[in-house]
């Protein structure tokens, strides 16, 4: 079996993957033009040619200009399910999927709009592909923390269909401490808990998700290596850190794949995620994301099923719902070590 077959075979969870990321230029144009929306591109090989980032903030710069083009409940419907078949395809079973309710909301759309749009793409996903999916509300750390705490407010009528809460958008500058209300809020209403730490901004962001948001997962944290008591605390702790290496390398965090942490970070005992962040933008999906540590990294099948399964893990999927992926996993790399196609062919 090839690498790619293999790794397609394998089930996945996405857990770090923003929506708004996985926005195509085919169906910016698209919406643009069913919303009336004048785009700064005249052509989807121009939007594509744009996509060169200096760092995070010139990508986020192009990201939320981009969301401009979702308006109607439809237009989520759409982004949502889109991304859902595309996962799929790549033998992802389970997606913890980011929005940003304050891009949308910013521009006058309601909470209303967005959640029915995400909610029937992702019903209709899970009846017909058997994907499994929770919505994680994601707060901007660029923006004041009383705006979270409102976004907070404001989604009140739809808390029973949120898994988690995150933290995402610029952050040097913007430490985890200042969201500690609203993520107490969060926790107290019984949701999961993650942030982004570690991407740009140093190794102490990850302490302070971890000790003062409680975050249950880091997203990113590549930086973690850069001080070896966090590193050696997320070993002890067994904190997943969801990893997104396409994007480290677009957005510089890494001048090169060869460069990037995981592999390092996976041999002292991290529990290392491969995800896709944002795949629209950043050049590939989740295959693409774990071909390419496979590759740059020189990892060989039992890491690509560690990783497969540290994503299981690392969900919020039940005990139940996890044992049985587990035990899929193990089914693919028996047969593939058999030199066998799996029975799904
Ligand atoms: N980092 C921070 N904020 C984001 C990202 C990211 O990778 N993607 C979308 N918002
Ligand atoms: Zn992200």
């Amino acid at each position: 079996m090839d690498r790619a077959s293999f790794v397609r075979r394998l089930p996945k969870a996405d857990l770090h993957v923003h929506v708004e990321g996985s926005l195509e230029p085919e169906m910016m144009f698209e919406l643009a033009l069913r919303n009336g929306i004048q785009l700064p591109y005249d052509s989807v090989a121009e939007v594509r040619a744009a996509y060169e980032f200096r760092d995070l903030q010139a990508f986020l710069d192009i990201y939320y200009q981009g969301a401009a083009v979702l308006v109607t409940e439809a237009d989520f419907h759409d982004l949502m399910l889109a991304y859902l078949e595309r996962a799929r395809a790549d033998g992802v079973r389970r997606a913890e999927i980011f929005f940003d309710p304050q891009t949308h909301t910013a521009r006058g759309i309601g909470f209303p709009v967005f959640m029915h749009g995400f909610l029937r793409a992702i019903a209709e996903a899970e009846v017909r592909w058997g994907i499994s999916v929770g919505l994680i509300l994601s707060f901007l750390r660029h923006a004041p923390p009383h705006e979270a705490l409102a976004t907070w407010e404001a989604s009140a009528p739809f808390r029973d269909r949120l898994l988690g809460v995150g933290l995402d958008s610029s952050e040097v500058g913007n430490p985890p401490e200042l969201f500690v209300d609203v993520f107490r809020a969060a926790r107290e209403a019984g949701l999961h808990v993650v942030a982004h730490a570690g991407e740009e901004g140093p190794a102490a962001y990850i302490t302070g998700a971890l000790d003062t948001l409680g975050a249950e997962r880091i997203d990113h944290g590549v930086r973690s290596e850069d001080d070896p008591a966090v590193v050696e605390r997320l070993v002890r702790e067994q904190i997943p850190l969801t990893m997104c290496p396409l994007s480290n390398v677009k957005l510089k965090v890494f001048d090169r794949i060869e460069e990037h942490s995981l592999k390092r970070l996976l041999d002292l005992g991290v529990m290392v995620t491969v995800n896709s962040d944002d795949p629209a933008y950043f050049g590939g999906y989740i295959l693409d994301n774990y071909l390419a540590v496979a590759d740059g990294l020189g990892l060989d099948d039992d890491d690509l099923a560690r990783l497969a399964r540290n994503s299981i893990e690392a969900s919020f999927l039940s005990p139940d719902a996890k044992a049985a992926l587990l035990h899929e996993i193990d089914q693919v790399v028996e047969l593939a070590a058999q030199g066998q196609p799996s029975p799904e062919g």
